[in-house]
């Protein structure tokens, strides 16, 4: 039915994607060698909004791109692919533009793969950082690592600092998460209370950890192709991070992989220490602010690189 287009491909509609449309989004990121993730598509078009082309083909979307509003502080973009046959066509710089339509003055950010960066930089965007994705499987070393409902501090506690012995780790109960909203406002810089309240489903598991009664970190484990994702990844330093990665990687036997922010040195060593590698790497970018909000000291990984 569909007639093969004559037109340009610039001037193919661009239209809401929904949750009928997991499918042809995980098509798409199969097309560009990323994970199918359908879990992630499904979580990101329930709380941001997707927007996507339809193949002129007929064979399922030729491109999608998707937006994550944090109120009028910050849209986060993610999710920019387009399939293999239509590339270098214009087409991820037209769905740039009608998002930058769409936000209007409201500051923009992502992280761009190497693929992407150049065509951000044309439409004004700012490297304000960097993140390094580390995979692998994670190698306990030293502590018995018991499959932790109150899993003490980390392997090679020796190498932590006394400010960490005290953290206690546990997973989240339903009440944590006003206490998990408060700890992240200033880290993340503005309010995402409509993500970390999906993140109990969304999750295969989600950590705290607590000094003395009180919440100093949390951290969320989710499936992603063969790996499971540790993010969003939120302490109040390197000792609790490390804390909460090792009791999450208790409770999987896959391998894992987190997109840390390369300013945490000390957790990337750390976590190659414990058999993780880099995989790749991505630079994040503002439009319309010149960094981040929040604070990225605590702030290790974010939930994914599609919400900013
Ligand atoms: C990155 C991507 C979305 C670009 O889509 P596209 O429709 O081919 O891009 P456009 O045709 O609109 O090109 C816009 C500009 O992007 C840059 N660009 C596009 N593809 C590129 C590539 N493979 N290598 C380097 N730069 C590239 C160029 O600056 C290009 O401008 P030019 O054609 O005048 O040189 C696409 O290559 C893709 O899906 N890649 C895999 C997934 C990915 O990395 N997504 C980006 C996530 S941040």
């Amino acid at each position: 039915m569909h007639s093969p287009s004559p037109r340009s491909l610039v001037d193919l509609p661009i239209r809401r994607l929904n949750r009928g449309d997991l499918v042809p989004c995980a098509d798409l990121c199969e097309d560009r060698g990323w994970p199918r993730d359908e879990h992630r598509w499904g979580l990101l078009l329930s709380a941001g909004t997707g927007y996507g082309i339809d193949a002129p083909d007929g064979k399922g979307l030729a491109a999608t791109c998707l937006t994550m509003p944090y109120g009028s502080d910050l849209t986060a973009v993610g999710m920019m692919l387009v399939a293999g046959r239509y590339a270098r066509q214009g087409i991820a710089r037209r769905l740039m533009r009608h998002v930058m339509e769409m936000v209007a003055d409201t500051p923009l950010a992502l992280y761009a793969t190497e693929q992407g960066q150049p065509l951000y930089e044309d439409l004004g965007f700012s490297p304000v950082g960097r993140a390094e994705r580390v995979g692998g499987r994670f190698e306990a070393i030293g502590s018995g690592g018991s499959p932790a409902v109150s899993a003490s501090v980390a392997p090679s506690s020796s190498a932590l600092p006394s400010s960490a012995s005290s953290v206690t780790t546990r997973p989240a109960a339903a009440d944590d998460l006003q206490a998990m909203v408060r700890l992240d406002l200033p880290v993340f810089g503005t309010d995402r209370t409509h993500l970390l309240a999906r993140l109990p489903a969304f999750s295969d598991r989600l950590q705290v950890a607590e000094e003395h009664g009180e919440l100093v970190g949390y951290a969320a484990l989710w499936p992603s192709g063969q790996a499971a994702v540790v993010g969003p990844l939120i302490a109040r330093d390197t000792p609790t991070a490390q804390a909460l990665v090792a009791a999450l990687a208790t409770t999987t036997d896959r391998p894992l992989r987190a997109d840390v922010d390369a300013r945490h040195k000390e957790l990337l060593g750390w976590l190659t220490e414990h058999g993780l590698e880099p995989l790749s790497r991505t630079t994040v970018m503002t439009y319309g602010i010149p960094d981040l909000p929040g604070d990225a000291t605590r702030r290790f990984a974010p939930l994914t690189v599609a919400t900013g």
